[in-house]
This record gives structure tokens, sequence and C-alpha cells, in this order.
């Protein structure tokens, strides 16, 4: 096996680390860098100019790309190869989104079986939102309620909040909401509001054995007998989307109503398979599609651009120049629309559930950092709030901004919140990269009418390091499309980051054994 440290390119970047690179103030100094590294795929535009990069490095991280045989182990993966070797499995989630009149690589069989299902998802919230489910009273479902964690939640929570535009008040109007823990609160908040009557429960569980998940729906149903519903209609209030059906019969979950994905599909990878029917039911069938249709976008882009055109692919390496050679161990995202607030929760799963292991494919200690600590929410409020870190704190965070170009909402003064929020995000940026050195600090503050004494003193207070990197991301819209393409990124980022690391991204034994011990002590009634 390829170890990274082992490749001649990756030799090569410590050395190109060892020695200085200039400061990102002066490196923006060249007119031409905005325009020489920016990139576009699906609707989604990446700015890198404000990374510390030189041709060199580029170069060189590019070699990294090579040597490490990204390429083919990105087809191993579409081809279906039992890559997550540790579970034995192949990872399809791709195909989950895959153009539905023609199989891709992984075949035939997985795109009967992912079309059906897809189909099966998309007429039931189409006769959901046209009031044609029923509950026990012979009255229209009004209200979803999501019942799941982890990589069972995030997704479709996170979407359904970033479509909220589009969820239609459709007749009898369908709302969905989302209970995740296990805390009798969160689930009470939300069931308080809701009628018995009009109420379904939609359990999301891979496993369908996850003990906070079958808490909540356990306590639910109760809900729902306690406020009239007779036992032998709790069917008609029940849904369930597992990997496991016989479980979910088992706990009584007619198979009518059971919506399949399959072990293939990891987790923290499912929202785009029946785990999304929360999301096709809160904007719509046809919304759903073209969110598929959007991550199917960025999954053709992935194959097909070259390494240094390729999105995905430079997201990750100028991820692993900041992990490894600059020694970052943390990556900030901010969006700076309100509507992905709950992006950064999500990105957080899927690259720390994936990348977070000290363990190479072959079973040696890594030899190098792998993934970062994935941490931030919304840059505006961030700016408010630990943005003072970020600028002069001792810490260099790298950090991902999320912009979104055009924007519809339909308030008067739509266009001078917009222009507040992405002037704010440009202004960190640059800030960031930029900072403000002592000397200028100084003749700033005795340009305001300080005397020379009191600048001086003042300035190192006021000075900004800078040279911190940034990427910018600009969504040309918040839409289905360019939000599928979104998650899509990211995930193929991890991807690229674990296969140059050589690290299963698929596993996650690490949340394991609380999960092991939690039963070990039920059952011991510790
Ligand atoms: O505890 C982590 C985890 O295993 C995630 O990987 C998964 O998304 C979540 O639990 C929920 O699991 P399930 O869908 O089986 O309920």
């Amino acid at each position: 096996m390829k170890l990274p440290t082992t490749l001649p390119a990756w030799q090569q970047l410590q050395t190109l680390a060892a020695s200085p690179t200039p400061h990102l103030r002066e490196l923006l100094t060249d007119s031409h860098r905005e325009h020489r590294m920016g990139l576009t795929a699906a609707g989604i535009a990446l700015d890198a100019s404000r990374q510390r990069l030189t041709p060199a490095i580029q170069q060189a991280l590019l070699a990294l790309a090579e040597q490490s045989d990204v390429a083919a182990q990105r087809d191993a993966m579409f081809r279906g190869d039992t890559i997550n070797t540790t579970e034995d499995r192949p990872v399809l989630h791709v195909a989950l989104r895959g153009d539905p009149l023609h199989a891709g690589p992984w075949g035939n069989a997985v795109q009967a079986d992912v079309q059906r299902e897809l189909a099966r998802v998309c007429d039931f919230a189409q006769a959901l939102n046209a009031g044609a489910v029923l509950g026990f009273s012979g009255e229209a479902i009004t209200d979803v309620v999501n019942i799941g964690i982890g990589g069972s939640d995030l997704g479709p929570r996170m979407a359904i909040e970033a479509l909220a535009h589009l969820a239609a008040p459709a007749v009898p109007g369908v709302r969905v909401h989302c209970v995740s823990n296990p805390d009798a609160w969160a689930l009470w908040s939300v069931l308080r509001g809701l009628d018995a009557k009009r109420t379904l429960l939609v359990v999301s569980s891979k496993t369908f054995t996850t003990q906070e998940t079958l808490t909540n729906a356990a306590s639910a149903q109760r809900w729902l007998t306690d406020h009239g519903c007779p036992p032998e209609a709790l069917s008609k209030h029940l849904v369930a989307i597992t990997a496991s059906p016989a479980q979910a019969a088992r706990l009584g979950y007619p198979s009518e109503r059971t919506f399949l994905f399959w072990d293939w599909v990891g987790g923290r990878y499912s929202v785009w398979s029946a785990l999304g029917l929360p999301l096709a039911i809160a904007v719509g069938a046809e919304n759903f599609r073209a969110f598929l249709a959007g991550a199917r976008a960025m999954d053709e882009h992935f194959c097909t651009a070259l390494p240094a055109q390729n999105l995905p692919m430079q997201l990750a390496l100028t991820g692993i120049w900041n992990r490894n050679f600059l020694e970052m161990p943390t990556q900030l995202i901010v969006p700076y629309a309100s509507r992905l607030a709950r992006f950064t929760p999500f990105v957080q799963q899927m690259d720390m559930e994936s990348n977070g292991k000290r363990t190479h494919t072959d079973g040696t200690p890594t030899t190098v950092d792998t993934g970062p600590i994935v941490w931030g929410g919304l840059g505006i409020d961030g700016q408010h709030a630990y943005f003072q870190l970020i600028h002069q704190g001792r810490h260099t965070v790298p950090v991902d901004f999320i912009g979104v170009l055009n924007e519809d909402t339909p308030l008067p003064m739509a266009a001078t919140h917009h222009g507040v929020v992405n002037l704010n995000l440009r202004a960190q940026a640059q800030a960031m990269a930029c900072g403000r050195s002592l000397q200028d600090t100084q003749a700033a503050l005795m340009k305001d009418g300080m005397s020379e004494a009191d600048a001086a003193a003042m300035a190192p207070h006021r000075t900004f390091e800078g040279n911190i990197p940034s990427n910018l991301l600009w969504l040309d819209r918040l839409d289905p499309m360019r939000l599928g393409a979104l998650i899509a990124l990211y995930e193929h980022k991890v991807f690229t980051q674990a296969a140059i690391w050589r690290i299963n991204a698929f596993d996650q034994w690490g949340v394991e054994l609380g999960k092991t011990m939690a039963k070990a002590m039920e059952q011991r009634k510790v």
C-alpha cells in the first residue's frame, strides 16, 4: 500500500512547507490570482485565492493526488468495489442520485432497487401532500414527525431548513418536524403542538436498533394511543425507513409503509436514499429529484474534470496542505445564509465520522494526521462571537466561507439584507487574509488623531497577523440543485482526503464502543 509519507510528492510538500511562502497580503497583490484560482461546477464557484498556495505547492499537491491513485480509488467506489473493507461492503450512495434512465458503473441490479424505492418515496410524498394519507379518524395527515439520530436526522433536517422557502403550503399543508435527542423535552416540545389524529411518525434508522431512536419512537406511539388512536389503527400513523426491514417488521411497522435503503449506504451519506422522505414531503417530490440531480452534476464533475479543475479534489488538496503541512488541526465552516445554519453540523458528522481515524486501511497506525476538527456555524453570528480568536488568537484556523449570490426572499428590503450579509463575508475573508501590520495600524491610528506615543502603545493590540487561509464558496442561488451539489462537493472532498491518507472513510467503529457499553450497562442495570 502506498502510505502517504512514502510518496515523493509528500516529501516535496514537506520541503516546500519548510521554506517561507509570501504572506497572503503579498500574494493577493497579483490581480490575476482570483481568476487563476477560481473554479466553477454545478452552480458552485470556488475562489481559492486566499489559500497559502504558490504554483509550486499547487503542482506538488496535484502530484500527490496522482501518486495516491485518487482517480482509481474514486472509480472503484463508483463501480461498487468493496472499498469499505472493515464492514465488507461497497459504498454506493452515488448510485442513489444516478441518472434515473441509465445505470451507472454500479450496474442494473442496484439501479433497479434504487429507482423502485425512489418512486415509492416520491409517490408517498405526493399522496401525503395531496391529503390522501389518512389517520385513524379518517382525517388527513397534516404533521410528520421524523424520529432519527446522526445520519438519520442531520441530512434531512439540514436540507429541509435549507430549502424552507420551497415548503409550499400545499393543501392541506403538511409540516415536517424532526426529533433526534432522547431527552423527553425534545419529543414533548414537538408533540404538544400536534393533533394525534393528524400526525404521522416517520422512524428513520438504518439499523432499527438505535436506542435513542427506539426510545423516542416508543414514546411517540404511546402518545398516539393516549390521544385516542386505537392500538389496532396505529399502523396508519407509522412509517419506517431502514436498511433492516425485518427488525422494523418485528417492531410492528407495516411493510407497505417501510421504505428501504441498503447496507451499502452509510448513515451520514443517506440523505439521497429513502431517508430523504421527510425532505421529499417538505419540499415536494419534484424538488427532491432536483436535489438528487444537483448531486449527480457534482458526481459527473468529480469523475470527469481534470484534477487541476476538479472542485472536490482542489478542496481536498488545500485541506491537506493546511492540515498536514501547515499543521492546522481544525477547519471552520461558516455559511452566510441563515437557511444553511445546520450545514456545519451536517458536514461535521460527515467529515469527522468519516475521517476521524488513526488506522490505515492495511491496519497499521496512521503515519500522518487525518481528519480535522470541523466546527463553526452561521458566519454573521460567528463574527460577533468567536471570530475574535480567529483574527487575533494563537491558532490559525482555515475557513470555508459559504455565500449565496442571488436571493429572492419576498421582503421589501431583502436586497439590503443580502448586501449586508455578503459584504460582511467578503470583508471577513479579506481581513483574515491580509490582516494589518503594526506599521499600518500605527499610521491608521495617527490618521484618526492619536498622538504618536499613544498610537505606538495601542498598535500592538490592534494589529492583525492575517495570513489566515480561506475558501470562498458561492452558490449562485440556494435551490435544490445547488444544495445537492454542495453536499456532494463535501462528500467527495472527504473521500479524496481519505484516499490520500489511506484510511477507510466509511466505517465508524469509534462510535460503537459507547453504544456497546450502554447496552451492557443497561443489561446489568448499572
Ligand atoms: O452513532 C453513530 C451512528 O452509528 C451514525 O453513523 C448513524 O448515522 C447513527 O448512529 C444512527 O444510526 P441508525 O440510522 O442505525 O439509527
